[in-house]
C-alpha cells in the first residue's frame, strides 16, 4: 500500500484485499466527545482535527483551531504545528494509522481519538508509541456504532463490526491510573 491510497474510501493492500479506511463520522457524535471533554479545556489552548474529512470534529472544536485534509491538500504528516489537543476519527488502517498517530502524540499535550480499540490499544506497539512519546492513557470510552453512524465517502452507511469502537483519551498530562466509561446500551452511562 502506498500513502496516495488515502485518496480513496477503499484502501487496496499489494494482495488485492480491500479495507474501508476513510469513514465520516456523525456529527452529533462528534460533538458529544468534543463536550464530553470540554471541562478540561482551558482559555490557551489550542486545537487541531489532523483529518478534518467532512468537518465533524473540526465544527465542532473551539478556537483557535486547524485542520489538515490529505484528499485537500494538506498532509497532516508534513504539519508541524503544535496544538494542546487533538480529537479526530484518524485513519484506520493499520499501516496508515502508526505513523498518523505517532506525530499526532509528538505535537500534541492530549490526543483524542475515535477509533476501532484494536487500531488504537490492539498491539504492544501501539502501547509504546504513546508511551515512548510521553503520554498515559487517562481514559477509554466504549461507544456504540449505531451513535457513531459512520458513512463513506459517497454517504452511504457503514455497517456496526464485531470489533469495539471506542474513544481513547492519551494525555501527557494525566497520572494514575486509565478510567473506563461505558456509552453503550448494555452499560449504565456515568
Ligand atoms: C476515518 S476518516 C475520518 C474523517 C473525519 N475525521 C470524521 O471523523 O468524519 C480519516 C480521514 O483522514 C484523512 N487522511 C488520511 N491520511 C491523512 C493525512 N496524512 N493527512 C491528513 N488527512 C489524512 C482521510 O482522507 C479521511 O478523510
Amino acid at each position: 500500500m502506498t500513502r496516495k491510497n488515502f485518496n480513496q474510501s477503499v484502501i487496496t493492500s499489494p494482495e488485492g484485499v480491500k479495507t474501508p479506511s476513510v469513514v465520516m463520522t456523525d456529527p452529533a457524535f462528534a460533538k458529544r466527545i468534543i463536550n464530553y471533554f470540554s471541562p478540561q479545556f482551558s482559555p490557551n489552548d489550542t486545537f487541531l482535527d489532523p483529518c478534518a474529512g467532512f468537518n465533524a470534529f473540526f465544527d465542532n472544536l473551539p478556537y483557535p483551531k486547524d485542520r489538515c485534509e490529505i484528499r485537500e491538500g494538506t498532509d497532516f504528516l508534513a504539519y508541524n504545528t503544535p496544538a494542546t489537543w487533538i480529537i479526530s476519527n484518524p485513519p484506520w488502517h493499520g499501516i496508515g494509522y502508526a505513523p498518523f498517530a505517532k506525530h499526532a502524540y509528538d505535537l500534541a499535550d492530549h490526543v483524542v481519538w475515535l477509533c476501532r480499540w484494536d487500531t488504537l490499544l490492539g498491539t504492544g506497539r501501539r502501547h509504546r508509541d504513546y508511551l515512548e512519546a510521553g503520554h498515559k492513557l487517562a481514559e477509554i470510552i466504549m461507544c456504540d456504532w449505531k451513535e457513531a453512524n459512520f458513512t463513506f465517502l459517497d454517504g452511504t452507511p457503514k455497517a456496526p463490526e464485531g470489533f469495539l469502537l471506542c474513544v481513547a483519551h492519551f494525555s501527557k498530562l494525566h497520572q494514575g491510573d486509565c478510567k473506563m466509561t461505558y456509552w453503550t446500551k448494555y452499560a449504565k452511562r456515568q
